[in-house]
């Protein structure tokens, strides 16, 4: 069930939605479900080569129609041209999909300076320079409807350690969500964030579980419900959130994981290891202390 499409047909009719990132990954596969819904999409990267590919695998398996634009979403003018080749393009935008990220473990006293910007400059700025462009335009022309839903993670409001410059990145974007859903309400511009648990991607499991570390942690064990997400799930709940369905949702950040870092952080769900024939005697134990 929850690998099937779940919003009814032309949910996101000629809707005109600009995805970071949207040619790799979970970016990709959000893309090809607006895009089954109705959508236009505008996919955006920095490897124009991947976004062509994608572009052309989406419109053949979809129908619909894709806008590949190259940008690096660290600079500004970059994102101002994606939003001008939108405009050019489709007359309008309705929704911005803040997806495109950069990461990598590392123990954080071996990081340069550079290389710790370089993820908060992807993440945080590139999710900023985004949402201040797109922004500005749809207060400029009164948009009277608009969508921002940026892509944070669980880490992003309990940390994590080896990941600190995406956790301080994600914690920035998800303030970011919350303070917009406030301020630019009343432009009709609604925030909302999706904070996913493991989703395996190349992209991100290349970088978080190199080589054999894939084995040695099995992420489905750090799961209560057993397993890792499926990308159509993830796309479902997307969905849901550009769509006017969700007309009444601003500045909530949901979070889709299974129940993974409740479980880390509850400080008795160790005892999940008990097999349950010693539950009797524990509770045996535990009587027995009764003055
Ligand atoms: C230490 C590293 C490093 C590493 C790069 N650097 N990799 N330092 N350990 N493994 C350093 C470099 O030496 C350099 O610093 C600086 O970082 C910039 O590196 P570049 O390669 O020049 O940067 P760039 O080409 O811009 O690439 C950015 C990147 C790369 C983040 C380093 O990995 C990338 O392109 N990522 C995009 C896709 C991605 O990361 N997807 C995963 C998202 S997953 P110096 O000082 O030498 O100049 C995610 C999920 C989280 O966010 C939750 C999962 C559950
Ligand atoms: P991914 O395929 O590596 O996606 C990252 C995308 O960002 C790529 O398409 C990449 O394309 C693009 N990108 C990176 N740097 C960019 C830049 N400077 N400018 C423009 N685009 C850039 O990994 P993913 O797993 O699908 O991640 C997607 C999102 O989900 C990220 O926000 C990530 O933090 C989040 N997330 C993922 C998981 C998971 O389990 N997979 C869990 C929690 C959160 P180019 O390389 O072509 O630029």
């Amino acid at each position: 069930m929850y690998t099937e499409p779940m919003l009814k047909e032309g949910s996101l009719k000629d809707q005109v939605i600009v995805v970071t990132g949207g040619g790799s990954g979970l970016g990709k596969a959000m893309s090809t479900y607006f895009l089954e819904l109705g959508a236009h999409v505008v996919i955006t990267s920095r490897n124009i080569e991947k976004l062509e590919k994608a572009k052309q695998e989406l419109e053949e398996k979809t129908g619909g129609t894709v806008l590949a634009v190259q940008c690096d979403v660290r600079n500004y003018t970059e994102v101002e041209a994606v939003l001008q080749a939108t405009l050019d393009k489709f007359g309008k935008v309705d929704g911005l999909l803040n997806n495109a990220a950069g990461n990598f473990i590392s123990p954080t006293e071996r990081l340069s300076a550079n290389a710790f910007d370089t993820v908060i400059d992807i993440v945080l700025k590139g999710s900023k320079n985004c949402t201040l462009a797109f922004g500005k335009h749809w207060i400029d022309i009164k948009q009277p409807k608009s969508t921002i839903l940026n892509i944070v993670t669980t880490y992003a409001w309990t940390g994590s350690a080896y990941v600190v410059p995406s956790a301080t990145a994600k914690a920035g974007v998800l303030a970011m969500t919350r303070s917009l859903a406030v301020e630019w309400a009343k432009y009709g511009i609604r925030s909302n964030a999706i904070a996913p648990g493991p989703f395996p991607t190349e992209g991100a499991w290349d970088r978080l579980l190199p080589g054999n570390l894939k084995d040695k942690f099995d992420m489905k064990k750090k799961v209560p419900v057993g397993r890792v997400g499926e990308h159509q799930e993830l796309a479902n709940l997307a969905a849901y959130l550009m769509s006017d369905f969700s007309a009444y949702i601003n500045g909530e950040v949901i979070t889709i994981d299974g129940g993974e870092w409740l479980k880390g952080a509850g400080e008795f769900n160790m005892l999940e290891d008990i097999p349950k024939e010693m539950w009797d005697m524990l509770e045996m134990m535990i009587r027995s202390k009764k003055k």
